[in-house]
């Protein structure tokens, strides 16, 4: 009885030392902050338009982040320097360390680098391309009427500076359905879908001010961030001691090489477990929240930029004269400042880094992931002899639903919301 009750203990020790295999677990958490794949939070623009008795589009205007590019040099780097681990995971597996499943350690250890994305560093991936080729193709066949024929003067597409989104707009343009389309010249010193690039004020102050990210440092000697580190070292069976750094570039390698398109994650996502990943998006969150969204007052100020724009475009197109389809091509931290300035998305209390709020509204995963975008529709309403204009607001090709009633706006509550940000000045700059 006595050795048998051993053995029972023995075995099911043996069981929980291995946990949870990842190639065969069902539900992902696939939320990876602003890299994460499109294809995982995007709704779809031809099935959400909103339809309004006798209302029809007469305009339509979008902010789109670039689509997937590769990773820059500084990361790119340590992502490579980290590749080896997949030799060391297999090693650690076959010598009793570690506790990932074989069949997982297996998958690592067959995994091949895509030579492109450690060869056209920062550039656009070809997922990338895809995803700007998807949100044409999908605008083009929403709005079949009004975009179906255009002339030189009805349209314009322009990208924030930036070949790895210039490149992107090829794919917008390819998607909806004309490679001749004019594509504007970015403009690399101040452009309205950007500036806070030419702003050294900002730049000093906010981006590259350590103390920005004060809370993203606290939060990483948390003991829950902590707890994260300890499970990875346990779970790779890694002789050296990962530093913040190598965690960084594990969990790049998982979220670079996974692809949204072909819904396949990465072998190396294997290497955490929902919650590791839950804690390191909201790393991404803190970053974004404080670099480009509440966390600094100057933030808000440059979202009133491409926001004035907007109003300014419907006014035109609400007399007559305006662009059937204004696209501007640009940076996640744009979208962020601008869903800032909107008054979205906004907690109660600041994120901190003593506490990661499940119920957080502030999500970087949905604010910026890849190819994330803000799609407005000015509609004109014939009621009777009575003509009426409502403006509606998609996400991600989703109803902005908290911006107004169902993401649907009267004029009247749009020119409200968004007169206060014309004649802006960024004289601090
Ligand atoms: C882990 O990170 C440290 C710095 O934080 C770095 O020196 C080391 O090269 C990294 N290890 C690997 C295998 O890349
Ligand atoms: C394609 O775009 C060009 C440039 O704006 C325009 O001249 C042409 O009419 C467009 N073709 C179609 C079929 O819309
Ligand atoms: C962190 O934020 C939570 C709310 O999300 C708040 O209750 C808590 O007091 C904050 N902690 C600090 C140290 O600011
Ligand atoms: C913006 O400036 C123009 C020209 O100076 C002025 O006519 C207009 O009233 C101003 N708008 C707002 C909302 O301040």
């Amino acid at each position: 009885m006595k050795i048998i009750a051993i053995l029972f203990i023995v075995l099911a020790v043996i069981k929980l030392s291995i946990s949870n295999c990842y190639w065969s677990e069902n539900c992902h958490y696939k939320q990876f902050s602003s890299k994460t794949p499109y294809q995982f939070v995007r709704g779809d623009i031809r099935d959400s338009i909103v339809k309004l008795k006798g209302c029809k589009a007469i305009s339509v205007w979008s902010l789109v982040r670039h689509g997937k590019r590769n990773p820059g040099i500084l990361y790119a780097q340590s992502m490579m320097d980290l590749t080896t681990m997949k030799y060391d995971i297999k090693m650690n597996h076959e010598n009793g360390k570690g506790s990932m499943c074989a069949q997982d350690v297996e998958n690592l250890y067959n995994w091949e680098a895509d030579p492109n994305m450690f060869k056209n560093l920062h550039q656009i991936a070809a997922e990338g391309y895809q995803e700007m080729y998807g949100i044409g193709y999908r605008l083009r066949k929403t709005f079949k009427d009004l975009l179906k024929s255009l002339g030189d003067k009805d349209y314009k597409i322009r990208p924030a500076y930036g070949a790895w989104i210039e490149n992107g707009v090829k794919g917008f343009v390819e998607g909806f359905g004309n490679t001749s389309m004019i594509i504007q010249k970015s403009n690399a010193v101040y452009d309205i879908m950007a500036p806070y690039e030419a702003c050294s004020f900002y730049l000093n102050e906010v981006r590259y001010n350590q103390e920005t990210f004060a809370e993203l440092y606290k939060y990483q000697s948390s003991s829950e961030f902590l707890a994260v580190k300890h499970r990875i070292q346990q779970r790779t069976g890694a002789d050296f001691t990962l530093s913040n750094k190598n965690i960084t570039a594990l969990y790049d390698l998982c979220r670079y090489t996974s692809s949204g398109l072909s819904n396949e994650l990465s072998p190396w996502c294997a290497i955490f477990n929902k919650e590791d990943l839950q804690v390191i998006e909201y790393e991404g969150d803190l970053r974004h929240f404080y670099r480009n969204g509440y966390g600094n007052p100057l933030n808000e100020i440059f979202g009133r930029i491409p926001l004035a724009d907007l109003l300014e475009s419907f006014k035109i197109a609400k007399n007559g004269k305006g662009k059937k389809l204004t696209v501007y091509f640009t940076h996640a931290t744009m979208m962020d400042m601008v869903y800032t300035t909107l008054g979205l998305f906004k907690d109660e209390k600041p994120l901190n880094g003593s506490f990661r709020n499940p119920e957080r509204k502030w999500r970087s995963s949905k604010i910026a992931p890849f190819a994330a975008n803000l799609i407005v529709t000015l509609n004109r309403c014939s009621i009777g002899q009575s003509t009426d204009y409502n403006v509606a607001f998609y996400m991600n090709e989703e109803p902005l639903k908290s911006i107004c009633n169902e993401g649907v706006c009267s004029w009247e509550d749009f020119e409200i919301k968004l007169k206060p940000f014309t004649n802006s000045t960024l004289a601090f700059c």
